[in-house]
């Protein structure tokens, strides 16, 4: 399972990628708003710094105005795929813009109906968002088992990206469901590496070894 950064933060990017587990980014108008800098340039900036799919979602909301955004996007770097929500307009830019061969993620999916519109029109990932699916009672993880077993089903090459992701067992619930991608916050990330066993068991190593370089000294 890849895994992406879900996150318009340099430095975050930067100290998580040297680590070799990042396969791609995600951004969006509430992460690259926290950032300052234009916008552009630090979309520029991750693609240089991950070299892989890096999502800038586009702003406008009636298609064709979409397209000419998402067109825009795209130019910034090869590694830009144009991010459009799951509306009318969405599925019918995701359709033009992947017609003419920009790689498109649809986004804000909560539901198998809406992800398989997003196959039929050839978008490259379906991002259903989990955690905000959790926050409304409602489990997200079956949303994300729907989507894999209807994509399944008919052979779609649309890559399932689990998206709003808030704790390490949405990571793992994913990976056992046999999601594509999981779009992680750093924290998450971080997350992941946590175990006190391994703390503990490495203390353990490393005071015992110099204890017997002490009796041989
Ligand atoms: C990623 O593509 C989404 O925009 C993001 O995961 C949303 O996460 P949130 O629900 O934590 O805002």
């Amino acid at each position: 399972m890849k895994i992406f950064i879900d996150s318009g933060n340099l430095q975050d990017i930067q100290r998580l990628v040297p680590l070799g587990i990042i396969d791609g980014i995600t951004t969006n108008p509430t992460l690259l708003a926290k950032e300052s800098g234009d916008y552009k340039e630090i979309l520029k900036k991750i693609c240089q710094i991950v070299q892989g799919p890096t999502s800038a979602e586009v702003t406008e909301t009636d298609a064709q105005a979409m397209i000419r955004q998402g067109r825009d996007l795209s130019k910034i770097d090869p590694w830009i795929v144009v991010k459009v929500p799951l509306t009318r307009d969405g599925i019918q830019a995701c359709k033009a813009l992947s017609s003419e061969g920009v790689k498109v993620n649809v986004t804000l999916c909560f539901s198998p109906a809406q992800a398989l519109l997003a196959a039929k029109v050839g978008a490259t990932y379906i991002s259903p968002f989990v955690g905000r699916l959790d926050d409304v009672s409602t489990p997200g993880m079956e949303l994300i088992r729907d989507i894999v077993q209807i994509y399944e089903n008919y052979s779609f090459k649309t890559e399932v990206l689990v998206a709003s992701t808030r704790n390490p067992m949405h990571i793992v619930e994913a990976a056992r469901l046999g999601a594509d991608i999981c779009t992680c916050p750093p924290a998450v990330i971080d997350a992941l590496f946590n175990h006190p066993l391994t703390s503990i068991g490495l203390e353990k190593f490393l005071k015992d070894w110099e204890k017997a370089q002490a009796v041989k000294a």
